[in-house]
């Protein structure tokens, strides 16, 4: 690739966002857990961006380390002090590029839906093109709000009319301009400095290039589906285009062979990797770097962030896993929650309102019921009775249960940590367990029961009597 070649892109992210009526900037707003100005970055570097500049403003601290910790250096910021227009923002960002002689993909921070196919498309368009400048086009019934295309009666560009700006002839054109450029950086060094406030606004506006370009060798639209297109401006929107975006994600999953039973309720966000085979049921949320192996099977409800599923797992409804591993054949929930740093071995049984966190099963261990595991290291085929807890908490420090292989614990015991019960060991049900049980030991730690026969009856009389006493006070 030639200098000439080469690509670099300018985000424009430092405006307010005023109509989000929100405290956070309006690119930090998150689709599908990823902040707003991610979005046409990630297009702009899979459409071959050597890097990325965002021009910043409102907000400039959080933007810019969200920018850094998501793309670390191929994505710099330039600042805009203050916000005068799309057309100053842009050239906040040319110091950025230094002496660079090649193409410059323009974008704003907004544009949500964006893809690199779409940017492809237009930076091969523009280069077949005469001229300095190419933009994308959609077009609508209404195009109010956005500005306008104007073209000449041979039908070439001419220039863009923002909505405030355009006559009643003017506000009728369909023809809209989505805010995607690639524009020569020689052209656009030359004619950044030659825009005006002389518009309704008072602002800069970038779009006043392309009346230039049409003079300087002429503009190269290339028309593009709008549904790719829509940037966000209030809150509406952006819950219109995350649910696109949804849709989008949805059904690329489906096309590689998941089973995705309602894509319009079902969230899955952008780093998900889910292989074929599996099945994501309605209500589901997958989030994060989460992965789903094959043939695993996500039911109504769950919740699963940061976690690994492995091949043929089942997770019954409403379960949920925050940074978890589960192993291949296990079966989680309904009702589980498993908390971060758990990992589940091999056809490990979690059941209903069992809660772990920091703990390692072994394969072909179980909990079936109402438990809490916490900081707890159990072996493999180990047997956790109902209601038992790991109290693994003394205030101030957390300590370690173990379980070793084969150990059964008895429903309704307390496991005082640190504690370890042995190979086969085997606790009673009803047991507070305070010091470590050797292999194959059988512990107990409760009181003897005694039946008195026949009070059951005298008891009974007793209180009976008493309570009608009672009542004729
Ligand atoms: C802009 C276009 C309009 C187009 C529409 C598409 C201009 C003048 N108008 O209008 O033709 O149809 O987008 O969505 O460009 N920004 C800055 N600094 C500023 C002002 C804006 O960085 O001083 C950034 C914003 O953060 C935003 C982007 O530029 O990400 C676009 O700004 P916005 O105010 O949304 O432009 P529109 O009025 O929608
Ligand atoms: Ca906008």
């Amino acid at each position: 690739m030639s200098g000439r070649d080469e690509l670099i892109a300018i985000v424009l992210a430092a405006g307010q966002g005023t109509r989000m009526k929100s405290k956070l900037p309006k690119v930090m707003h998150p689709l599908l857990g990823q902040p707003m100005v991610s979005y046409p970055v990630q297009a702009a570097l899979d459409a071959g961006a050597q890097r990325v500049v965002c021009v910043v403003g409102h907000g400039a601290e959080v933007v810019t380390k969200a920018l850094h910790e998501r793309f670390g250096t191929r994505v710099t910021t330039a600042l805009q002090p203050e916000q005068r227009g799309t057309g100053d923002a842009a050239r906040c960002g040319q110091a950025a590029l230094a002496d660079f002689d090649g193409w410059l993909l323009i974008l704003y921070g907004d544009s949500a839906l964006l893809t690199s196919h779409a940017l492809r498309a237009l930076i091969a368009h523009a280069k077949a093109g005469p001229g300095p400048l190419g933009l994308l086009t959609a077009t609508l019934p209404d195009a109010t709000g956005y500005g306008r295309i104007l073209r000449d009666a041979q039908g070439k560009i001419m220039r863009i009319r923002e909505q405030k700006d355009c006559s009643s002839d003017e506000a009728a054109i369909r023809e809209w301009n989505p805010g995607v450029y690639v524009i020569r950086a020689s052209f656009f060094r030359e004619s950044i400095g030659k825009l005006t406030t002389n518009n309704a606004q008072g602002e800069l506006y970038l779009t006043d290039l392309v009346a230039l370009a049409a003079v300087a060798g002429g503009v190269a639209g290339l028309a593009w589906d709008a549904a790719e297109l829509h940037g966000v401006n209030d809150r509406s929107e952006l819950v219109q285009r995350e649910h696109d975006l949804q849709l989008r994600i949805a059904r690329a999953h489906m096309k590689a062979g998941v089973t995705i039973r309602d894509p319009e309720r079902t969230r899955i966000e952008p780093a998900v990797v889910i292989e074929a085979d599996a099945v994501i049921e309605a209500g589901v949320e997958l989030r994060g770097k989460t992965r789903i192996a094959a043939d695993a099977h996500i039911d109504v409800g769950c919740v699963v962030t940061d976690s690994v599923v492995g091949q043929g797992a089942k997770l019954l409804p409403h379960s949920v896993a925050t940074e978890s591993v589960i192993g291949a054949g296990a079966r989680i929930g309904p009702f589980a929650h498993l908390r971060p740093g758990t990992e589940l071995g091999k056809d490990v049984h979690i059941g209903n309102f069992v809660e772990t966190k920091k703990t390692r099963v072994g394969q072909g261990s179980k909990a079936n019921h109402l438990a809490y595991l916490g900081d707890g290291v159990i072996g493999q085929d180990v047997n956790v009775g109902a209601g038992t807890i790991f109290c693994n908490y003394d205030g101030f420090n957390k300590h370690t249960t173990v379980l070793d292989d084969g150990s059964f614990i008895g429903s309704d015991s307390q496991l005082v940590a640190p504690v370890r019960v042995g190979k086969g060991a085997y606790v009673g049900t009803g047991t507070t367990v305070t010091m470590d049980v050797p292999d194959d030991a059988l512990a107990i730690g409760r009181a003897r029961q005694v039946n008195k026969l026949g009070l059951a009856s005298r008891l009974r009389g007793r209180l009976q009597a008493a309570k009608a006493a009672a009542n004729k006070k």
